[in-house]
């Protein structure tokens, strides 16, 4: 990792370990209660992913350590193919990790059988997939409501009712997602991870298919998801006007945290793009 002009407290949360510094988290299990990782959202520590086997296998993770600051607005950019899907995945306990760690908060991922993980992520995560993932059988009401349903709870009307108004669905919550269009799909499958107000949501590109108008909208609103409740958000996205709303950015090169900005303009994070020689 390059040196990084960072804050003290992204040196201690977002980066955590630094190959300067290997003792500021240790890796035993005592390791979640030493400075900073309290404040981490969610966290990987030394997490590798591969897929498959053999001469075909494929890194996607490689020895990456990072936290996402609890509070705190985190964008992940970085090249086609350099691991932000499997990195979100894994963070939110969509996938499991082949060697590492993930933590939500304080939770270790890996003590937990799927029944206990399944339930973790309805309870404490949202999830803005880069495929947005709807479920077809279901309207798009249906579809914004399905987490809360899943855990036995309603959403709050007024929560509800913000959220719809504001990405313009009003007119389509009885619609199936196949008599939706893209952005439309992209603006339930944002609704669906923030109407239940789960701890840290993790959206993958989730203004990639959106205009202008929109996008700003859903950037505006994930920033006062953290300024206003507390939420954590981590978002991919490939877009320098986007990662701006951001507290901080992310760069994954090739499965390794690249660099970290604070307090990013569209401007410097477009210099690190540059950089990057992408
Ligand atoms: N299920 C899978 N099986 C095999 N290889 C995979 C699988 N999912 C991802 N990969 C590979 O892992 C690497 C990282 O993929 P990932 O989807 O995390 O990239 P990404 O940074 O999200 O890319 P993009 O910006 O295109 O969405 C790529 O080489 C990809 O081909
Ligand atoms: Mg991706």
């Amino acid at each position: 990792m390059s040196p990084h002009p960072h804050s003290d407290v992204l040196d201690s949360t977002v980066l955590g370990p630094t190959a300067q510094d290997p003792d500021v988290l240790d890796r035993g299990s005592e390791g979640t209660h030493r400075a900073g990782a309290d404040d981490a959202a969610a966290m990987l520590v030394g997490a590798v992913k591969r897929y498959g086997s053999g001469s075909s296998s494929v890194v996607a993770l490689d020895d990456v350590t990072i936290a996402f600051p609890a509070g705190r607005f985190t964008a992940v950019m970085g090249p086609s193919g350099s691991g932000k899907s499997t990195m979100m995945h894994c963070a939110a306990g969509l996938d499991r990790l082949s060697s590492g760690r993930a933590f939500v908060g304080n939770t270790d991922l890996s003590t937990l059988d799927d029944r206990e993980l399944t339930t973790l992520r309805r309870e404490r995560i949202g999830f803005v997939f880069q495929a947005f993932n709807l479920v077809p059988t279901l309207t798009a009401e249906e579809n914004i409501c399905l987490p809360s349903t899943l855990s036995g709870r309603r959403p709050s009307a007024a929560v509800l009712d913000q959220v719809v108004s504001m990405l313009r669905l009003g007119d389509r919550l009885h619609h199936r997602p196949t008599e939706l269009s893209g952005g439309q799909q992209q603006r339930v499958a944002v609704a669906r991870a923030l109407v239940a107000r789960p701890q840290v949501v993790f959206a993958d590109e989730p203004t990639g298919n959106l205009d202008t108008r929109t996008g700003q909208e859903i950037l505006g609103f994930l920033r006062s998801a953290v300024d206003l409740h507390g939420q954590s958000i981590v978002m991919v996205t490939h877009d320098p006007n986007a990662a701006a709303w951001a507290d901080h950015v992310v760069f994954v090169v090739d499965g390794r945290v690249h660099d970290v900005v604070d307090r990013p303009s569209a401007d410097t994070v477009l210099d690190v793009m540059k950089g990057l020689g992408r």
